[in-house]
């Protein structure tokens, strides 16, 4: 159903972000009659463009051009979007460097924008606890949280969003979900791409904040929270928090990727991380046994991005007298492919010997409709006002608190670009690259 009376607004809008995912993202969202042709899309920011101008930046047909309108700077901006309607709701995204996202806020609460405001704003939010905390602030001082919406790319991934109804909607794995049947939870998430163009950024940041503060604890809560009261945004959040404050990290390796120090705006000396490997505890009833483990980086042999729930082995008698059956493991498949896998002992037929099989959930197959991009969804989530897959200030603050410190600790190792990871021998790591031709 078309939303009607709303106005998107992007500041920063002739910059990279605006070009790449969020004018895509509303062309097709225009397309499947989710913004109505009663909307507008204002786009504002330092640089001047007339109405045309900035519509022939983008690949817009006549129709989603129509909706497309440019007001320099921010001052006087509430007044021309409401010259183009009576607009009941108006959606800003902050499309900018989040450097700039403190004096946006102020401008946007100077100029009139209030209640009927709704702010989306890209993580980072902040570099570390402290200029979350300001940033938080900032943004509360000028507008309630019940208009913010924090926006984690993961959370609109598909198979992200299938983990609570994985956990909560199968009463065969339900009874299962703690450190008495489960014996690690991992995570993988790798990219083959270096830093590219984003040095400026990354290196003032590093893997750890880059990728672990966010998206991974993210993943990390949606699999390990106790089940909400209800599913709306406010309780499942509640869950989030409590399980991030009982968060630990225990370990934490730090690496970087040769000849990072001489791609462009990466200082020559710089000791940023682009590769870790962190073991954590979750201090509470369920898990305190479990132990968590988390690799990330970029530069390494492949992409792509796995959970590993592994169960713990079945007694040592009968077909484990040897200890060396395959352990029951539920592996999440997040990207490049979708799915959900469970690796169960089987039989060969005819013979005897016992074998680990996967059972596959491939999304391609199982499902006729593709997966909307993540960021589609997520716009389309912040068009009906549905604030559970954004995430709180709360959440983010209480994750800087835990990673705080762990991003700055010396030199970091070396490895070669295309690197395999294959985690620290201690730790029985899951073979996530087995599983790469599955689904
Ligand atoms: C971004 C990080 O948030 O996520 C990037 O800033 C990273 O460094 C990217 O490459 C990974 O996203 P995806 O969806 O490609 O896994």
């Amino acid at each position: 159903m078309a939303l009607c009376s709303c106005a998107i607004v992007i500041l920063g809008a002739s910059g990279d972000l605006t070009r790449r995912k969020l004018m895509p993202a509303l062309n097709t969202l225009f397309g499947q009659g989710h913004i109505g042709k009663s909307c507008v899309i204002v786009g504002s920011g330092r640089t001047f463009f007339t109405d045309d101008g900035f519509r022939n930046r983008f690949e817009a047909d006549r129709d989603f051009g129509d909706l497309l309108f440019y007001h320099q700077h921010t001052p006087g901006l509430r007044n021309f979007i409401m010259s183009k309607g009576n607009f009941s709701r108006i959606i800003v995204f902050l499309s900018q460097p989040p450097s700039a996202y403190q004096s946006s806020i102020k401008e946007l609460a100077a100029d009139g924008f209030g209640k009927e405001t709704m702010i989306a704003l890209e993580k980072p939010f902040g570099y570390d606890y402290d200029s979350a905390c300001k940033l938080n602030e900032t943004l509360l001082k000028c507008f309630d949280e019940k208009q913010i919406y924090r926006i984690d790319h993961y959370l609109g991934k598909e198979v992200v969003q299938d983990i609570l109804v994985f956990r909560f909607a199968n009463s065969l794995f339900y009874p299962l979900w703690n450190s008495r049947y489960i014996e690690s939870i991992q995570i993988n998430a790798i990219e083959s791409e270096g830093v590219g163009e984003r040095g400026r950024y990354f290196d003032g940041a590093g893997i750890i904040r880059d990728m672990v503060q966010n998206h991974l604890l993210q993943l990390l809560c949606l699999l390990t929270m106790e089940a909400p009261v209800t599913l709306g945004a406010d309780d499942i959040r509640e869950q989030k928090i409590s399980v991030l404050r009982s968060m630990e990290i225990i370990n934490c390796n730090r690496f970087q990727y040769k000849g990072y120090r001489s791609e462009k705006d990466i200082s020559p000396d710089s000791l940023t991380e682009t590769y870790a490997e962190l073991s954590l505890r979750i201090n509470n009833f369920r898990w305190q046994s479990t132990p968590i483990y988390i690799r990330t980086g970029k530069a390494l042999h492949r992409k792509g991005t796995e959970i590993g729930v592994r169960f713990k082995s079945v007694p040592q008698v009968l077909y484990n007298r040897s200890g060396d059956l395959n352990e029951n493991t539920i592996i999440f498949k997040i990207q490049p492919q979708e799915g959900i896998i469970l690796d169960l002992s089987t039989k060969i037929p005819v013979n005897s010997t016992i074998t680990s099989a996967h059972m596959n959930l491939c999304y391609r197959e199982a499902f006729s409709v593709p997966s909307p991009e993540a960021y589609q969804k997520l716009i389309q989530e912040i068009l009906n006002c549905d604030r559970t897959l954004f995430v709180s200030a709360l959440e983010t603050e209480t994750a800087w608190q835990l990673i705080n410190g762990f991003s700055d600790k010396g030199a970091p190792g070396f490895y070669p670009k295309g690197f395999m990871p294959t985690g620290d021998s201690n730790i029985k790591w899951i073979d996530f690259d087995s599983y790469a031709g599955v689904c």
